[in-house]
């Protein structure tokens, strides 16, 4: 019999080693590392058609594979290169926390399975808590996204604010229908938790956005009053903290308001610029957020965290237990001794659950909160620097600007017609997914197609903006 699939020290060391030095090379040139490295889908697929080995084979050589097929044509999220969607670059503390993290193995279902990293989910709470302002004593988990994060904080809105309702054992049936309220610019993970948690698409209402893309106050009252007099029954306003498409922040405060009047739960989607409250600069747009009931992070992104870590913050605990607790006889408590003992598993759905805090904690502790802060305003700053740009050219034009760090263009080369202009910008982004220098991808504001950078990444400069304008510009003369 074997006796375990464990290697020696020293060829244990080795392998670490050797792997340690594929790392490195990550950073070597990293200014200069490409977005994205085109290879073809049908090409990648074949490298990975083999039948499951019944036979091992020798690590070294193993993770030489990895470094060619995978390593090396990784998409270039840790470099500057990197505009696409929202996609942090991860940071170097956060890389040795990983390896820690799935060294100890620790599941944090219980607090007898993993006591300093329950300990530490805790303690990463409530610095995110106090990041943003939110309050102190708060209750929170971390999950792994912006998306889970909003399906927990909709999940926690719904289950206490029905509780009398007995809904977690009776269900929807028979209720009226339950109305939930966001602009229209809201990330689409709420609308698939509305769906996921049965109230419904059609009881989701997208109210329209003014020219900043923030919702329209006067549109949702008018909406929320209308629902009430057809006998529906609203129940949840969801605000932005920073919209995808533009960081847009709505009017907190009027949402809180309004929330109060009718008496309505009040989440915030902050998975994109919630931690940007930090920033003393703008910590006034972001007033009201500590009324919210809940509020969605997302540590993998204004965190500079490798994926994957989105954090749920509501204003104690009792409301995630009263979301989520379900009894268990093999999970039964009452033979241990001590009464502090916080069991994540009684206070969310997910039972194990891995070390993902110990980045988190390990990064703000290693690089501090102002340094971060800091890294949060560059990010800021230099979409200011690219907008700028933009504007002083004759060959871009700027769409739409934000508080944040987004910024939405279009590549003219000149023309003057709108369509022109568009058909140009559609075939620019496959043509700089082909080119793959920047990555970068587009969105739709009011109808328009636009190139969209997001700047959220510590290790982008002034050159690195330039560099994405020289591409565009040099790989756009080529699609014309
Ligand atoms: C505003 C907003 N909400 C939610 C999400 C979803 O976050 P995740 O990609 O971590 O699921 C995003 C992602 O970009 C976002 O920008």
């Amino acid at each position: 019999m074997e006796e375990s699939l464990d290697f020696n020290t020293a060829e244990f060391e080795a392998l670490l080693n050797q792997s340690s030095e594929l790392v490195l090379q990550q950073f070597e040139g990293i200014a200069l590392k490409k977005g994205f490295h085109h290879k073809g889908q049908s090409v990648i697929e074949g490298w990975f058609d083999e039948p499951i080995p019944n036979h091992g084979m020798p690590v070294d050589i193993l993770l030489k594979e990895v470094d060619e097929k995978i390593i090396q044509t990784a998409t270039g999220n840790l470099g500057a290169n990197m505009y696409g969607y929202v996609m942090a670059g991860g940071n170097q503390v956060g890389i040795i926390a990983e390896k820690l993290a799935a060294t100890i193995n620790q599941n944090v279902a219980k607090w007898h399975l993993a006591p300093a990293i329950t300990e530490i989910d805790k303690r990463v709470v409530q610095w995110a808590s106090e990041m943003i302002g939110f309050g102190k004593d708060v209750g929170g988990f971390l999950g792994s996204s912006g998306s889970s994060a909003n399906l927990d904080g909709l999940t926690v809105a719904r289950n206490v604010f029905f509780e009398k309702y007995d809904i977690r054992n009776k269900g929807l049936f028979g209720m009226a229908p339950m109305t939930v309220y966001c602009s229209s610019e809201t990330h689409n993970s709420v609308d698939k938790s509305v769906q996921l948690l049965g109230i419904g698409n059609n009881q989701l209402r997208h109210i329209a956005v003014d020219n900043q893309f923030k919702i329209d106050l006067e549109a949702l009252e008018y909406q929320i009053e209308a629902d009430i007099s057809d006998g529906c029954k609203p129940f949840c306003i969801i605000g932005n903290a920073g919209t995808v498409n533009t960081g847009a922040i709505d009017d907190l405060k009027a949402l809180s308001t309004m929330a109060k009047k009718y008496g309505l739960w009040l989440h915030i989607d902050g998975a994109y610029g919630g931690l940007a409250s930090s920033l003393e600069s703008l910590k006034g747009l972001y007033e009201g957020i500590e009324h919210a009931d809940s509020v969605a992070l997302d540590f993998h992104k204004w965190l500079y965290q490798p994926f994957e870590v989105g954090c749920l913050l509501v204003k104690n605990w009792s409301n995630l237990k009263k979301t989520y607790f379900k009894q268990a006889t093999y999970l039964d408590k009452s033979l241990e001794v001590e009464k502090g003992r916080l069991e994540f598993n009684e206070h969310h759905f997910l039972l194990s659950r891995s070390a993902k805090s110990l980045k988190v904690w390990m990064s703000i502790k290693a690089y501090g909160l102002t340094r971060i802060k800091s890294m949060i305003q560059k990010d800021i700053d230099l979409t200011k620097y690219l907008n700028n740009k933009i504007t002083d050219s004759s060959d871009f034009e700027l769409v739409a600007a934000s508080d944040l760090a987004i910024s939405c263009f279009r590549f003219t080369n000149g023309l003057k017609d709108a369509a022109a202009i568009t058909a140009l910008n559609k075939q620019l982004v496959p043509a700089l997914e082909r080119d793959g220098r920047v990555f970068i991808t587009s969105t739709s504001l009011n109808g328009t197609f636009v190139l969209r950078a997001c700047f959220i990444n510590h290790r982008k400069t002034k050159a690195s903006t330039d560099y994405l304008l020289e591409v565009i510009r040099e790989v756009g003369a080529r699609v014309v």
